[in-house]
């Protein structure tokens, strides 16, 4: 009585879409127990990630996977760093500065474009970041239209299926809840990496089974 009703928070094929995490709770992404949480190098290591490739880091933050990979993969690569929140960027370029790492293109994204050059990424790593898209759709077909050819998305979300996994549900993605989202945007599983202490780590290509995988520098860039 007297009160408004409360928007439904947002839904996607049955899953409540998460709130996105707001700049001013950027020091979380950097706290020192991160690593032993998420184990950051092993997941990074499992990109194989050679000189030359180009990657999106989707949903960057301040960067605490970015600058990494921008060492990664070498002068020769580069790391588009998107992001929705400018201050995020703005937090990411002062940490990039410090870290010396020159090869990052800076890009403001929107909720429904991710603002890259069409075919310019061998690959794009969202961590932490596609539970809280507020428009899949729009966004993993933005997404189709800047891989290369044979390009793929990694997925890097927390387990909804393990109880142990102390994230609040909402943040957290079943494997069988990604594949269904995934699927049903054109995109097929290629690979699985289960070692991850809370995460699943989800490879995925365009199209149907069979894509080729990237795990080789490109012969030429964009
Ligand atoms: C939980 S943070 C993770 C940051 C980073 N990936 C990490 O692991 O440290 C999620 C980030 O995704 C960004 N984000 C949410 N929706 C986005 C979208 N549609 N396009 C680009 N970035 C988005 C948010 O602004 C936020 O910085």
């Amino acid at each position: 009585m007297g009160q408004e009703a409360r928007p439904e928070p947002a839904t996607y094929l049955g899953r409540r879409i998460a709130q996105t995490m707001h700049f001013t709770g950027a020091e979380w992404l950097t706290r020192h127990e991160r690593e032993r949480e998420e184990a950051g190098e092993v997941m990074r290591d499992e990109l194989k990630l050679k000189s030359g490739v180009n990657v999106c880091d989707l949903g960057c933050g301040n960067g605490y996977h970015t600058i990494p990979i921008a060492k990664a993969v070498g002068p020769e690569g580069k790391v588009f760093g998107v992001d929705i929140q400018p201050e995020m960027l703005d937090l990411l370029k002062v940490r990039a500065l410090a870290a010396e790492a020159n090869n990052i293109v800076y890009v403001p994204g929107s909720q429904t474009e991710t603002k890259l050059p069409d075919a310019s990424c061998d690959l794009i790593l969202m961590v932490d970041v596609y539970h809280e898209l507020a428009h899949p759709e729009p966004m993993l077909q933005s997404m189709k239209k800047a891989l290369k050819p044979g390009g793929q998305i990694v997925l890097v979300e927390f387990r909804a299926e393990d109880l142990s996994v102390p994230i609040k549900p909402e943040h957290k993605m079943s494997k069988e809840q990604i594949i269904k989202e995934m699927t049903a945007n054109g995109y097929t599983l290629t690979r699985s990496f289960d070692k991850l202490p809370w995460q699943h780590m989800m490879w995925f290509a365009a199209g149907q089974a069979g894509a080729p995988s990237i795990d080789k520098a490109p012969s030429s860039k964009p």
